[in-house]
This record gives structure tokens, sequence and C-alpha cells, in this order.
């Protein structure tokens, strides 16, 4: 049996998809939700789906106390989808090449700090980017810069509107996100 647990800040509109697609697998299981955001939708997800999960601080993440947290008992894989706080050293060291983002752009571009969710995608509007993507790769100290997995690339109309560029994403992620999940905890068999 591999376990995952996922990450996720805000909505949790990926973290959900992944357990729909593992719903019926019996060798790949999911922990939980764990979240930083007291507020956010992926606690209402959650519940909704009947599995655990849970909010931890800044103080709670930055101690490597946090490392015996039950949701990461005896886990594989962290899959960060949507998470949007830099993971600390000690983590990182912890779980070499097992922790995973998935980022809403094709990096290197439009990366780095202040990069995530919309602003991502109001950039690429505004820049009239004929195209667009998502990224899956590892997660080293720097912020986008671990080694990439996966891209996958959509066009941008001259007429999308931001909102039309994160159905255009969301797309994306749902049909990838699972399949590249699985296929890296296959291959750590
Ligand atoms: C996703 O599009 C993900 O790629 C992005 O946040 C969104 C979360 O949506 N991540 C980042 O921007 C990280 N830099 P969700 O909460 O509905 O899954």
């Amino acid at each position: 049996m591999k376990r995952i647990v996922i990450f996720a800040s805000g909505s949790g509109s990926n973290a959900e998809n992944i357990h729909h697609y593992f719903s019926e697998n019996d060798a790949i299981e999911i922990s939980g939700f764990i979240t930083n955001n007291k507020k956010a939708k992926v606690l209402e997800r959650a519940k909704r789906l009947e599995i655990e999960s849970a909010v931890f601080n800044r103080a709670d993440f930055l101690e490597e106390a946090f490392l015996k947290h039950p949701l990461l008992k005896n886990i594989d894989l962290i899959v960060l989808a949507g998470f949007l706080w830099k993971v600390p050293d000690y983590l990182i060291a912890a779980y070499p090449n097992k922790i995973i983002n998935i980022h809403p752009a094709l990096l290197p571009k439009y990366g780095g700090k202040g990069m995530y969710g919309m602003n991502v995608h109001n950039a690429v509007v505004e820049n009239k980017e004929s195209e667009t993507g998502i990224t899956i790769h590892f997660v080293n100290k720097n912020y986008d810069e671990g080694a990439i997995i996966f891209q996958a690339t959509t066009p941008v109309l001259k007429t999308d509107t931001p909102d039309d560029v994160v159905a255009k994403i969301h797309e994306l992620e749902f049909e990838h996100f699972p399949k590249i999940i699985e296929k890296i905890l296959l291959e750590n068999e």
C-alpha cells in the first residue's frame, strides 16, 4: 500500500479530483488533506468526502516535530496541490524527491514568489501569451525551481479572459496530475 498526503491552501479542487481518481484503487491511499488555512474550502471537501484533515500554523510548520504529524505517518509522497507556503528545508531533507508540486504555468515562465493562482493567469493574459499550461515538478529549496517531471500546454486565445485560462488549466490539472502521481508511486516501488 502506498500512502500520499495532500497539502492545499485554498479551494482544493485538485485534492478532491486526486481523491476521486484513487478512490477505487486498493494500492494507493490518501492519508488526508492538510492545510495552513483554517478557512480553506479544502476542509469542507474533506468533511464531505469523509477523509481526515488537519490545519497547521506557521510555527507548527517550521518545527521539525511536524514530521511526526499523524497525517504524515508512513507517507510515500507529499503532494502540493495549490499549497502556497514555502516548504521548510527539514521537510525537503526528510522526503528527498518525494514532494511534488503542481504549478499553473509553463515553468520557468511565471514562477517564483507571488506567482500563484490568479496572479499567474492575469500575467499570462496581460502578456498576450499564445499558450500556457501546467508544470508538475519536484520541490526543492527554491520556489518553483525543482526538476520538472511533466508539462502540458493549452492555447490562449486573444479573447480569453483570466477566468477562461483558469478553466483550461484546471482541465489539464484534473486530467494529468493524478496519473503522474500514480506513475511516480509505481516507479518508486
Ligand atoms: C491550481 O491551479 C494550482 O496549480 C495552483 O493553485 C490552484 C489551486 O486550485 N497552484 C499554485 O499557484 C502554486 N504556485 P485548487 O485549490 O482548486 O486545487
